[in-house]
């Protein structure tokens, strides 16, 4: 007992010699390569704790009481409201955060070969989505967006309709017949169905039709593969992602979280996705002219247009989750934000509302083309200001791959510029960059669509990222009202 003891002892202070150890070598190692540079170190939060692990701590509370974003927003302030890069290094973990549109510029565009994702994205979600476009680094992230792209740079038109159906499965659940629409409601579950609907839809040809179970494709045995309960698939999918979450918010410590549930819920995700790509590959086999010969013709399936190119069932599997991951709770979350507003700015609400009855006025929801939805004028100031001041994705990052440099931010007035060593990590904060007072005016706090009359984005409004690697749903023509495509 005693002698097992001292042993955690002498390992403990071994653990922790080697770690200062190393501190003190990396220190060197990054003040002699910044200095040859010319760089200069930005500043650090205030109150950080011994190795930077009352802020690590901090941080985690913050994420777990859901207002980490704010949290990251008031850190930098604290520091003062015109830094924008602070370095924050965890034990021997090297971490900038910098909210700098012209470094923000540097990792997504004009030093975009010095900068990939970090390693954790695929070491967090591999075990859920395998590997894909959101997880892939390098030469294999390059094949996976060259295998999905094509699909998302179409113009489908089908899909609108395909949404139409799920939107009026949603209204029926808002039972607005039965005259229960005034009724108190929690939207954003409701929100989270639909898109897993579409999702679904639009991923895999079938939809999970959690909405209105009625809809929902009865589905046979293949080759001894039962068909999946197409009712829990969401919960199962919100579970195993919970788990995730959690192991995220720590980065490279996320083997600190354990849970025995999660193995269930990714076991049962896989099973579901597995049934779809063992389905389609048999049709497919039993009919190679699937272009003509499938019911479905006219919408476009992701899982389908992907078989053009491959027929491997991980590979399918995996790519498809990875899109779904994209996609699903990034959508929900941001129609559930709009209509947050909605309820709380009625001039908001009468202005969308009107524009959208008198443009599409005498027409049938079906026939409604993309072009209609680029008429809108009012509808994108509003989901931009949604987009905004709520931050549906609101860190983003960015790892060195080489030792380099960010332009600026380095010494006491952040004029110099920033050496980043090899491995290191940049978060970006895009909740804090759309909160700077500086950048957005003395109404920063306030929700108001109009300020989008006048403004031009740039690199200071980067909410589904920037350059080769920016959300492909951008690419989906009728998803996107900001951006309309040049014909
Ligand atoms: C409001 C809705 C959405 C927001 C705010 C959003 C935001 C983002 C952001 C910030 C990224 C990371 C980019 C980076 O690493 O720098 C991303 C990547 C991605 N998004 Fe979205 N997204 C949204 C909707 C969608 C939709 C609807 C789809 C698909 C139908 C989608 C598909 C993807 C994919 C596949 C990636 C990975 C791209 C890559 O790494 O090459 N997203 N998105
Ligand atoms: C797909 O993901 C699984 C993990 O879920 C992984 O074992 C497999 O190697 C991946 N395969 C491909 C082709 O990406
Ligand atoms: C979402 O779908 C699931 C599965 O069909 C269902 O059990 C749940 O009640 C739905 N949620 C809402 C808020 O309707
Ligand atoms: C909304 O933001 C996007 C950037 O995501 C930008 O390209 C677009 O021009 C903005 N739209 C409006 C109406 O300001």
């Amino acid at each position: 007992m005693l002698f097992s003891g001292i042993s955690i002892l002498y390992l403990l202070l071994a653990g922790v010699l080697y770690l200062a150890t190393r501190l003190a070598l990396l220190k060197r190692h990054n003040a002699r390569e910044a200095a040859v540079r010319g760089c200069l170190p930005p500043p650090s939060p205030p109150d950080r704790g011994l190795w930077g692990i009352k802020s690590l701590r901090a941080s985690l509370k913050a994420t777990k009481d859901g207002w980490g974003p704010i949290w990251m927003h008031q850190t930098f302030n604290s520091i003062g409201k015109g830094v924008h890069t602070m370095r924050a290094q965890v034990l021997d973990y090297e971490l900038l955060i910098t909210r700098d549109a012209e470094n923000i510029k540097a990792m997504f565009n004009t030093q975009s070969a010095d900068f990939d994702i970090g390693p954790h994205r695929e070491r967090t979600f591999k075990s859920l989505l395998g590997l894909g476009v959101m997880t892939n680094r390098g030469v294999d992230w390059k094949h996976s967006r060259e295998l999905i792209r094509p699909q998302f740079a179409r113009d489908n038109i089908a899909n609108l309709a395909m949404f139409e159906t799920h939107v009026q499965s949603l209204v029926k659940r808002l039972r607005v017949d039965a005259g229960e629409w005034t009724a108190k409601v929690d939207l954003q579950p409701l929100f989270q169905n639909l898109t897993l609907d579409t999702s679904t839809e639009f991923l895999y040809g079938h939809s999970a039709s959690t909405q209105d179970p009625e809809q929902r494709a009865r589905l046979p045995t293949l080759e001894g593969r039962k068909a999946p309960d197409l009712s829990n698939f969401g919960h199962h999918l919100d579970e195993a992602k919970h788990v995730l979450d959690r192991q995220g918010a720590l980065a490279k410590y996320s083997w600190l979280v354990r849970d025995g549930t999660y193995s269930t819920h990714r076991q049962a995700v896989h099973d579901f996705v597995d049934y779809f790509v063992h389905m389609v590959l048999s049709q497919t086999e039993q009919d190679s002219k699937m272009e003509t010969s499938d019911i479905m013709r006219d919408k476009v399936v992701l899982l389908r247009e992907l078989m053009k190119a491959t027929r491997d069932p991980l590979t399918l599997r995996n790519e498809t989750l990875n899109v779904l991951h994209a996609s699903r709770d990034t959508t929900a979350a941001l129609i559930g934000w709009m209509f947050y507003f909605f309820a709380r700015r009625e001039d908001v609400f009468t202005k969308a509302r009107e524009e959208v009855s008198e443009r599409f006025a005498g027409k049938e929801a079906g026939e409604l083309t993309s072009s209609d939805l680029w008429s809108l004028s009012y509808l994108p100031l509003v989901v931009n200001e949604t987009i905004r001041f709520v931050g549906i994705v609101p860190m983003n990052e960015r790892a060195a791959v080489r030792d380099t440099t960010l332009p600026r931010g380095g010494g006491p007035d952040g004029r110099f510029s920033v050496f980043v060593p090899k491995g290191a990590q940049v978060l970006i904060p895009t909740y804090s960059l759309q909160h700077r007072e500086d950048l957005w005016g003395a109404d920063v706090e306030e929700y108001k669509p109009e300020r989008w009359e006048s403004r031009k984005s740039g690199w200071d409004f980067v909410p589904f990222g920037g350059g080769a690697r920016q959300c492909i749903g951008r690419e989906l023509h009728f998803f996107d009202p900001l951006d309309p495509p040049i014909h």
